[in-house]
């Protein structure tokens, strides 16, 4: 098992002015961040990101809405990383979040919900090393 994930604060939690909020939940939760970015990606780099839900309804949606502002990447570091920071982050569908997620307090749907989790030790190297270089992660 990796002690590693991968997050984005998405671009309506950028806007709405909640990153150190979200910054702060993921600190108390034990996370340590081993790198971050503040950047935004185009549409082609998020169509790159997503490629695993290319065939789904949403890609257009997704990818658009990920385009369209800046996000804060950052890879977190923690025993067992990947599992754990979904349950901090919440359903996918803030209706269906619990309280004390990130999701349930500042996700405003199931397209713009605040934040990115990875699924799987894989996707979080694969994710991880989409944004960072070796020497940018500590
Ligand atoms: P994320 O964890 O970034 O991974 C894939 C994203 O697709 C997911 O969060 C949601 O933001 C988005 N997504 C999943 N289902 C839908 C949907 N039905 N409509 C819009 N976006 C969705």
């Amino acid at each position: 098992m990796s002690n590693r994930t991968f997050t984005m604060i998405k671009p309506d939690a950028v806007k709405a002015g909640n990153i150190g909020n979200i910054l702060q939940m993921i600190n108390a939760a034990g996370f340590r961040i081993a790198a971050m970015k503040y950047l935004s990606i185009s549409k082609t780099q998020a169509e790159k990101f997503y490629e695993v839900h290319a065939e789904r309804p949403f890609y257009g949606e997704l990818t658009e809405f990920m385009s369209s502002g800046p996000i804060v990447a950052a890879i977190l570091e923690k025993e067992n990383a990947v599992a754990d920071f979904r349950k901090l982050i919440g359903a996918t569908n803030p209706a269906n979040a619990e309280e004390g997620t990130i999701r349930k307090a500042y996700a405003k749907s199931m397209g713009e919900n605040a934040v990115h989790g990875s699924d799987s030790d894989e996707n979080a190297a694969i994710e991880g090393s989409f944004f960072f270089s070796g020497l940018e992660q500590f």
